[in-house]
């Protein structure tokens, strides 16, 4: 949902602003703009379409002079995807510039604010508003200006600002948007990830909401919203540069599906000692796991899919009853939550608006929030009172795949865990399931190996305008993920549909030739979901079946079949979903689609 950087320091920042950009494109990329300052002059160049128009603009950064920039990527909210409403935008007398990743909800009353104070505005954003706000509080002390402007304005945003009087120096501030700052040798910096430091440094200093910075080439200053300073702990990423890039794969969203069994591993190993799951980085207590009454999960996306696997191995294990819910929806149904709901948050990027709102809504009704967050330090891992990371490393492209099998795999060592806390299972069987969890990641590697010919069936399917997943219990919830995948990368129309409830009205749209995905891996309803897969055959549908290796029932039904590795039933999800990433992908590329950055997509939303 944009991305923003900012350099100062001694090298060119242009070329150092475009890179940096380049690792932010998933979070935006419908036009870009960078903005230097030379001479307490302010150089800007934007661009329509993805970052590398704007390079070509540029000569990649060549032909702009400066050491201190700023720079956008852009997800348009305010205003068309053109090179007028495209960041960074000046103010009218052209002394500040500005980048912001997020919204100003009141900029329409300030925009009438300026324009009765003979301000002229040339976009439709609300960014533009605010930097003319700055230029008509600015008395020459830019510190007093940037608290005078934030006092004004409400939504939720990072910003980075250049003055033209002050070549030496940017500031940045946040309120409900991500923004890490970025500590080098006689440089820093600032981003919206640490995707786009991590090629520079791996110290940064996370800043909170309401908190604003003053960086130089040499000191970073944080303030609080009341100017004061504030002492702030540097902390070290574990990223490196090589997770962030590709690697030879011929897109980011390959690599990271091949990449599932290591971060899988890497989620799952240290979790588990002596036949028992662990969570040393719990703070909850013995008493406070007795007095669940109720799970709430709650989560956008695929990460809300992710939820609704695990609720079944959730229920199953630990009886405690266990409820989903869209972040969206959730946050304005007045929940009934309190001190006995544990709520469960998923979030790959630990900065999805709703799903921060939905946690807030949460805690302020009393009840104990857990994240599952991939990445150290974002909003949602630092607001709730237990977090529980994903060791998936940086996902790069908009379509998650390692994001939500790791998050599948804690909430499976969550299960075990509690219920073996609260002696609903024995410590025998705990020890078996946890043993059976550390197989995950080979039994994803075999999904992976068993299906060199998922390339050709997508082939085969994929002029289908309009097709189904179809299942039952958690085959459901693995069909909502496949779907989803589908239709982020391919545009291709689908539904998941509860098997057995296909025949409730949807049946009417399956005609001639309509493929129709049968997930029939959960074995005890698999009769069932074949008598739903002859129901669909015998109205002319084309069945693609995905069933457990060794399972010969499925050839006499399915027209193709994927098959998937046997595991533990209950921890199937992983394995399974892994043919619907590749089958979405391969779909998607015979289609020639932007893979890792869809149209109208963003990776991280950080709005509402
Ligand atoms: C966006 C992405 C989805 C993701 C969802 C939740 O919509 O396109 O792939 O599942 O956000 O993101 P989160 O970072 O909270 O897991």
């Amino acid at each position: 949902m944009c991305g923003i950087v900012g350099y100062v320091g001694q090298q060119e920042a242009a070329p150092i602003l475009l890179e940096g950009l380049k690792t932010l494109e998933y979070r935006g990329y419908d036009s870009a703009g960078v903005a230097v300052q030379r001479n307490g002059v302010i150089h800007m160049v934007k661009a329509q379409g993805m970052i590398r128009n704007l390079c070509e603009k540029t000569r990649d950064g060549a032909d702009l002079h400066g050491t201190v920039g700023v720079g956008h990527t852009r997800w348009a909210t305010h205003g068309a995807p053109n090179d007028t409403n495209a960041h960074p935008h000046l103010s009218n007398g052209e002394k500040f510039a500005i980048v912001q990743n997020g919204i100003f909800e009141n900029y329409l009353e300030l925009r009438e604010l300026l324009t009765e104070k003979g301000y002229v505005f040339h976009s439709e954003t609300d960014t533009e508003v605010v930097v003319n706000l700055l230029e008509l509080y600015y008395n020459g002390d830019l510190k007093e200006t940037v608290m005078k402007a934030l006092a004004r304005v409400q939504g939720s945003y990072a910003i980075a600002v250049m003055c033209a009087d002050f070549p030496d120096r940017i500031f940045v501030a946040r309120n409900g948007a991500p923004l890490i700052l970025g500590i080098g040798a006689g440089e820093n910096f600032c981003a919206s990830d640490v995707t786009a430091l991590v090629s520079h440094t791996k110290n940064v200093i996370y800043i909170d909401d309401a908190e604003f910075a003053e960086i130089t080439a040499r000191t970073i200053t944080v303030y609080d919203s009341t100017g004061t300073p504030v002492q702030k702990p540097i902390a070290r990423v574990t990223w490196d540069v090589e997770a962030a890039e590709k690697g030879g794969y011929d897109h980011f969203m390959l690599k990271e599906i091949m990449e599932q069994p290591r971060a899988l591993k890497a989620t799952i190993d240290p979790r588990v000692k002596d036949g028992h799951v662990f969570f040393e980085e719990l703070k909850l207590t013995e008493e406070q796991l007795h007095g669940i009454h109720k799970i709430v999960i709650t989560a956008c996306g695929s990460a809300y899919y992710a939820g609704q696997a695990g609720r079944y191995v959730l229920e199953q294990l630990t009886r405690i009853p266990v409820e989903t819910d869209l972040a969206s929806e959730f946050r304005y149904r007045d929940p009934i939550v309190d001190e006995h709901t544990l709520m469960i948050i998923i979030s790959q990027s630990g900065e999805t608006a709703d799903t921060i709102a939905a946690m807030k809504e949460a805690k302020a009704k009393g009840a104990h929030v857990l994240s599952i967050v991939n990445v150290v330090g974002s909003t949602i891992s630092r607001l709730s009172d237990d977090v529980i990371y994903t060791w998936a490393g940086p996902e790069i492209a908009v379509a998650t795949t390692k994001g939500y099998t790791t998050q599948v795999a804690v909430l499976y060592l969550f299960a075990v865990y509690l219920a073996e806390k609260l002696g609903r299972i024995s410590g025998e069987e705990a020890g078996k399931l946890a043993d059976d969890i550390t197989l995950l990641p080979q039994q994803l590697q075999r999904a992976i190996d068993l299906n060199p010919k998922l390339e050709k069936l997508a082939e085969k399917y994929r002029d289908n305008p309009s097709l189904f997943f179809i299942g039952r219990n958690v085959d459901y919830a693995v069909c909502m993920e496949g779907s989803l995948k589908l239709k982020e990368i391919s545009y291709l129309h689908s539904e998941a549909y509860a098997a057995g409830e296909l025949k409730h009205g949807t049946i009417a749209l399956i005609d001639e030739g309509r493929l129709v995905i049968a997930l029939a891996c959960y074995e005890p309803l698999f009769d069932k979901t074949m008598s739903n897969v002859k129901e669909v055959k015998a109205r002319g549908a084309r069945v693609l079946g995905v069933a457990l290796e060794g399972n010969r029932a499925i050839y006499t039904e399915a027209d193709d079949v994927i098959v998937i590795p046997r595991t533990n039933p209950l921890f199937n999800v992983p394995a399974e979903i892994v043919p619907l990433q590749l089958f979405a992908y391969y779909v998607a590329k015979a289609n020639g689609c932007s893979i890792d950055k869809p149209k109208n997509l963003a990776k991280s939303v950080t709005v509402e």
